[in-house]
C-alpha cells in the first residue's frame, strides 16, 4: 500500500489555506526584492533583523573567494542581539525557554533572566582568562546551561566548539586538540532513559595532556565525580560570586563565532568555522520566514541536540535573535513513556514543531494512537530536516501530528551552510510530499551535470550553490587547503566565471523546477539525520587488534534512513581468539566506544576478502548490495571476480 501511495502522492499539492496565507510572515515581496538586487536584499534583511553597534557599509567582499566576508566593516555583539535588546524593547518578561528535564523537573526562563545568567557566565569566563578568539569546548546535556554557555562565549567574542554529549573521550580529545581549547564546560552527568550517564568522567579522560587549563562542571546528574584541584571548578559555586552586570562589547562582523566538527570523506572530522554577522542574519531570517514565526504568540520547539548544527542555528541563535519562546527538552522522545514528546506539545501548546524524519518514522512504527492520546491542536507549522523525508512519512506527519492542515517545511541545509537554504515558505508554497522544493529568496542554487552544465527540468545531477550566502562556512579550522578542495574545486573549470559550492548531495529538478534531494554522492552516510564518514568508522575498526582490514557502507534502514554496516577481515593470528559472532559484537562495542553510540554498526560481517578494483580501491557499491540484500551488481572491474561469490556464500 505504501509504495503505491507514495507514487500517487507525488502529484499531490498542498497549498496554504487562505487564512494561513493571509497572516503569513513571508509574502511574495521577499522573492521580488531578492531578485531585484540580491546583495541589497541581504543588507536590508540584516539591518532589519539585527542590532548593529556599528552599521556596515559593505555587504559582500568576495575578492578572496572562496573566503567570503559579509558586512565586514560592521560591528555587533551576537549575544546582545539574542538577549539585551529584547529586554530593552520591553520583552524581558517573555519566556525564552520552557525547559523540561527528563525526570520531569522544569525551569521557566524569561528573556530578562536568561540575559542576567549569560552576563554572569560572561564574567565567569573572563575571570578564567578567556578572551576574544579563545576556543572553549562545550560537552553538556540539553540543559539551560548549554544555551547560557554558548551565549556567554559569544558575548565575550570567544569561539565555542560544542561536542555532542554522546561522543566518546577520543572524539572529544581530538576536537579539543584540533581547536586548542583552553576550557571545557561539562556536567557531572546527564539524564537519559531514566539513568544518569557520566560526562565529567569522559572529560577527565579526554583532557589530560591537552591545551585545557580549566574544566567547569555544571551539577546535573549528582553522580560522583573525580576532582582535579586547581583545574576543576563547579559552575554553581563560581557563578554565585559573579556580577550580574556585563556590558556587551561590539565585535567585527567576521569575528569567529563557533567551530563545529562534522564528518567528511576522510577519517579526520572537519572543523567547520562560522562567523558572526552573516551567520546571525541568515539564521534569524530563515527562522522567521520559514517557520512563519509570530514571536508574541508562537511556542516553538526544535528537538535537535545543541551538539548538532540544527541545535546551534534553530535552538540557540535563530530563535533567540527573533525573541521567540521555545521548549527545550533534556531527554529522549520515548521516555518514560512513548508519548512523552506529544505530552510536551500539549503541555506547552507548541505551535511550531521542527524534527527529523528518523524520529517521524519511529513514531509511525509505534502507531498513531500514541500521538493521538495528546491534544496536538496547537500545532500550526511542521518542519523536517536532516535527510530526505519519504512521502509516506510526510503524509503521516501532516495528518497525525499536523491535524491534516499544518504545512510542512522540508528544510535542506548543512553544517557548512549554517542556515536553511532550500525550503517551502509555508504561506506561499504549495507543498509537495518529499520535496524541499525551492531556494529561499536570496539563495542561488542549481543542479549540474558532471561537466558543470545545468540539467534540464526532469533530470538529476549534483546540487550546487552558485552565489555566496551570508551564513556560509568561512573555512575549515586550520586547513584552508582542505576547504578549497572539498567544496570549491569540483566545478572550478578554467575560464569559469564564478566559484560554485558543491554540497556533496545529488538532486533532481522536477518539471516545475522544484528540487528533490537524492542523498549524498560521496562516501558519507546519513544515520538518523547525522553525517558519519565511512573512513572514520573504518579507522576505528582497524584500531582494534582483531582487525586486519575493514570496509564500511551505509545500508538503507527503515528507521534511521541509513545504518552502518561493516565488513572486516580478522587477522590470521586472531582467528582462534573469538568466533565470528563474538568478534562481531566486540567490534560493534569498540566502534561505539571509539566514536560514540551513534556510529555503532548495525552489523559487522567477518569475511575473508573484500572486493577491490585492480588499483586496490574497495568497491563499496557491491558491499552495499550485500548489506541491502540485493542481487550483486556489475563485478567486472574487480581484481578477483570470485570474491563477491565467496562473500555472499559465507554470509548465507
Ligand atoms: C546533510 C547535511 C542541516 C542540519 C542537519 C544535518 C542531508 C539535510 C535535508 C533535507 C534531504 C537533507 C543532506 C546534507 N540533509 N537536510 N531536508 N532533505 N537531505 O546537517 O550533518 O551537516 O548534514 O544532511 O545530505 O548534505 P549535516
Amino acid at each position: 500500500m505504501n509504495s503505491i501511495d507514495s507514487l500517487l502522492h507525488e502529484d499531490r499539492r498542498f497549498p496554504p489555506t487562505p487564512e494561513f496565507a493571509a497572516s503569513a510572515v513571508a509574502g511574495p515581496e521577499l522573492a521580488e526584492a531578492a531578485a531585484a538586487d540580491r546583495l541589497q536584499f541581504w543588507a536590508d534583511q540584516s539591518r532589519e533583523l539585527l542590532h548593529w553597534h556599528r552599521p556596515f557599509t559593505q555587504t559582500l567582499d568576495w575578492t578572496q573567494a572562496p573566503f567570503a566576508k559579509w558586512f565586514a566593516d560592521g560591528q555587533l555583539n551576537v549575544a546582545y542581539n539574542c538577549l539585551d535588546r529584547h529586554v530593552l524593547a520591553g520583552n524581558g518578561d517573555r519566556v525564552a525557554i520552557h525547559w523540561e528535564g527528563e525526570p520531569g523537573d522544569t525551569r521557566t526562563i524569561t528573556y530578562a533572566e536568561l540575559t542576567a545568567e549569560v552576563k554572569k557566565a560572561a564574567n565567569l569566563l573572563a575571570s578564567l582568562g578567556i578572551r576574544r578568539g579563545d576556543r572553549v569546548a562545550i560537552y553538556l546535556p540539553m540543559i539551560p546551561e548549554a544555551v547560557i554557555s554558548m551565549l556567554a562565549i559569544a558575548r565575550i567574542g570567544a569561539v565555542h566548539s560544542v561536542v555532542f554529549g554522546g561522543f566518546s573521550a577520543d572524539s572529544l580529545r581530538s576536537r579539543i586538540d584540533d581547536a586548542e581549547a583552553k576550557l571545557v564546560i561539562t556536567a557531572d552527568g546527564g539524564w537519559r532513559k531514566g539513568k544518569v550517564f557520566p560526562l565529567k568522567k569522559t572529560v577527565d579522560q579526554a583532557v589530560t595532556e591537552t591545551s585545557v587549563e580549566h574544566v567547569l562542571v555544571v551539577r546535573r546528574g549528582e553522580n560522583e565525580v573525580d576532582w582535579t584541584e586547581g583545574r576543576d571548578l563547579w559552575w554553581h559555586e563560581e557563578i554565585a560570586t559573579m556580577d550580574a552586570e556585563h556590558e556587551a562589547e561590539a565585535f567585527d562582523a567576521e569575528n569567529p563565532l563557533f567551530i563545529l566538527y562534522t564528518s567528511g570523506t576522510t577519517g579526520k572530522p572537519k572543523g567547520i568555522l562560522h562567523t558572526s554577522g552573516g551567520y546571525l542574519t541568515q539564521t534569524a531570517y530563515t527562522h522567521k520566514n520559514v517557520f512563519d514565526l509570530h514571536p508574541e504568540t508562537d511556542v516553538y520547539w526544535c528537538t535537535a541536540d545543541i551538539g548538532w548544527v540544527t541545535g546551534h542555528s534553530y535552538v540557540v541563535y535563530g530563535p533567540l535573535a527573533n525573541g521567540a519562546t521555545q521548549v527545550l527538552y533534556e531527554g529522549t522522545p520515548e521516555f518514560p513513556e512513548p508519548g512523552r514528546w506529544w505530552q510536551l506539545v500539549e503541555k506547552y501548546k507548541v505551535s511550531i514543531f521542527y524534527t527529523a524524519p528518523t524520529a517521524i518514522r519511529s513514531f509511525m512504527k509505534q502507531g498513531r494512537q500514541i500521538p493521538q492520546a495528546s491534544d496536538l491542536s496547537s500545532i500550526r507549522v511542521l518542519g523536517s530536516v536532516g535527510e530526505p523525508i519519504n512521502p509516506e512519512a510526510w503524509i503521516w506527519y501532516r495528518d497525525i501530528i499536523g491535524g491534516g492542515t499544518a504545512p510542512i517545511v522540508d528544510t535542506w541545509w548543512q553544517t557548512e551552510t549554517g542556515a536553511i537554504m532550500i525550503s517551502p515558505l509555508p504561506g506561499l508554497t504549495a507543498t509537495k510530499p518529499g520535496s524541499a522544493q525551492v531556494a529561499l529568496p536570496g539563495i542561488s542554487i542549481d543542479v549540474l551535470d558532471d561537466d558543470g552544465a545545468a540539467v534540464e527540468k526532469g533530470q538529476g545531477g549534483l546540487l550546487v550553490v552558485t552565489e555566496p550566502w551570508p551564513s556560509m562556512l568561512r573555512g575549515i579550522w586550520g586547513d584552508p587547503e582542505r576547504f578549497i578542495e572539498t567544496y570549491w574545486e569540483k566545478f572550478d573549470k578554467p575560464g569559469a566565471r564564478r566559484r560554485m559550492y558543491f554540497a556533496g548531495d545529488g538532486a533532481r529538478k522536477d518539471e516545475d523546477g522544484d528540487i528533490w534531494l537524492l542523498g549524498r554522492v560521496d562516501d558519507v552516510m546519513n544515520v538518523s539525520g547525522h553525517r558519519l564518514s565511512t573512513a572514520e568508522i573504518e579507522s576505528a575498526l582497524v584500531s582494534h587488534p582483531f582487525v586486519a582490514e575493514a570496509a564500511v557502507v551505509g545500508a538503507a534502514d527503515e528507521t534511521t534512513g541509513q545504518a552502518v554496516v561493516a565488513f572486516v577481515i580478522v587477522k590470521a593470528s586472531q582467528a582462534d581468539v573469538a568466533t565470528a559472532d563474538e568478534a562481531s559484537s566486540i567490534l560493534r562495542a569498540h566502534v561505539a566506544e571509539q566514536i560514540g553510540a551513534i556510529a555503532r554498526p548495525r552489523q559487522v560481517y567477518v569475511v575473508n576478502e573484500l572486493p577491490k578494483t585492480r588499483s586496490g580501491k574497495i568497491m563499496r557499491r557491491l558491499l552495499r548490495d550485500v548489506a541491502e540484500g540485493r542481487e550483486i551488481g556489475d563485478t567486472t572491474t574487480l581484481a578477483d571476480t570470485t570474491v563477491m561469490q565467496i562473500i555472499t556464500d559465507k554470509l548465507k
